[in-house]
């Protein structure tokens, strides 16, 4: 069976890691010159707007999923008609590919966010300032991700700069969240309807990048987490949706409010290889293909640093026990996430003095 992914970085890299045990091949579709995905599986590098290269993606496949949620929509359709399984569904993809969509789908679901406005001119930005106060965040509806299609105003002074630094295209404006951590909640859906959901996970975020994670999330109270468990569900059936889901939330005061969805496998999901007793991609490669889904249960404590930039001297990571390296095979550059390192301990003392080793090594541990 030859499962076709969208996109070629280090997610469907670890797609296809966990799908060769279980005797799936792989086609990636990827326009970038170097892919993570290069040496491991047959790849089509062309452009998301060549028809000809996407007939020739599809043929002979039996499901397409993505790894990447910016993919052209037009791409997607035309390969939804092509091939029996299309998984996660084009309506999922369309609303997370719109902050606005996305937002206002979680509004109307009843699922509690940041207050937010969509903007589409220097005017209605001021207007929505004016009405939702200051600090707030300017974003690009679309095409956003680690930080990148961002702007922090802190005085009405910073409007007009905002809205050109992020080149006058259509945006949202929301509120500032002083929250008190981050978390995200993935979930996994079977196109039978089965449902199963990891444990939340702690993240923390800088220059708008996830630094690392920590599962089970330490900080995040029972009825948060089950907040955000009934949000992901909810969500997983609202969209009708089969495959991997994470929603990533804020926990500010007594809510957990919704920040934003990705339909696919999430960087603060990479520690269920090694953490859960099924990771991520591969259960949403089972969901994909209609199998059982696996146990999304862990008996570990586990930390996931994300290397960025630069790789730093590993060997005290490969000196600690039970600690996992992932490199990518990516070219260092500023802010470019090029491996993890996941450390998995019995208990959460010996996981504190496991990442302890690893700073004074000159790993950064948060
Ligand atoms: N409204 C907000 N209030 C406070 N911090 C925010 C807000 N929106 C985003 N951030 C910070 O920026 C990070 C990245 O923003 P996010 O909306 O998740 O975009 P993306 O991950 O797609 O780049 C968040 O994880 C959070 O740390
Ligand atoms: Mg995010």
């Amino acid at each position: 069976m030859i499962v076709g992914i969208l996109g070629g970085g280090q997610l469907g890299r670890m797609l296809a890691l966990a799908g060769y045990p279980l005797g799936l091949r792989f086609r990636f579709f990827e326009p970038a010159e170097e892919a993570p995905v290069d040496g491991l599986a047959e790849r089509i590098r062309a452009e998301y707007d060549d028809y000809e290269a996407l007939a020739r993606f599809a043929d002979g496949l039996d499901v397409v999923t993505y790894e990447f949620e910016n993919v052209p929509i037009e791409a997607v359709r035309f390969l939804a008609e092509r091939v029996p399984h299309l998984y996660p569904p084009l309506a999922a993809l369309e609303v997370s590919q719109d902050r606005a969509l996305e937002k206002a789908f979680f509004e109307r679901e009843g699922i509690a966010g940041p207050a937010f406005e969509a903007v589409d001119s220097i005017e209605e930005l001021r207007a929505a300032v004016a009405r939702l106060g200051l600090p707030a965040m300017l974003k690009t509806r679309r095409f956003g991700y680690d930080g990148k299609g961002q702007a922090l105003l802190h005085n009405t002074e910073d409007t007009a700069t905002a809205w050109q630094q992020l080149g006058g295209v259509p945006c949202v404006l929301e509120q500032f969240v002083p929250f008190d951590r981050e978390f995200s909640v993935i979930g996994v859906r079977g196109p039978d309807g089965a449902i199963a959901l990891y444990p939340a996970t702690e993240n923390i975020h800088r220059e708008g990048i996830l630094r690392r994670s920590l599962a089970p999330a330490p900080g995040v109270p029972q009825e948060f987490e089950d907040t955000a468990r009934a949000a992901v569900t909810h969500t997983l059936e609202a969209l009708d949706y089969t495959g991997v889901l994470a929603v990533e939330f804020f926990m500010a005061g007594d809510a957990a409010l919704a920040n934003e969805m990705a339909p696919r496998v999430h960087n603060s999901g990479h520690w269920t290889i090694e953490g859960a007793a099924t990771s991520q991609f591969e259960n949403h490669l089972r969901a994909v293909l209609g199998l059982p889904l696996g146990s999304t249960a862990t008996n570990s404590y586990v930390a996931m640093l994300n290397l960025i930039g630069a790789v730093p001297n590993l060997d005290a990571a490969y000196a600690l026990p039970d600690t996992h390296l992932h490199l990518y095979g990516k070219t260092p550059r500023a802010g470019r996430k090029l491996g993890h390192i996941t450390v998995r301990t019995p208990s959460r003392d010996q996981l504190d003095a496991r990442l302890a080793t690893l700073a004074a090594a000159g790993i950064e541990v948060e």
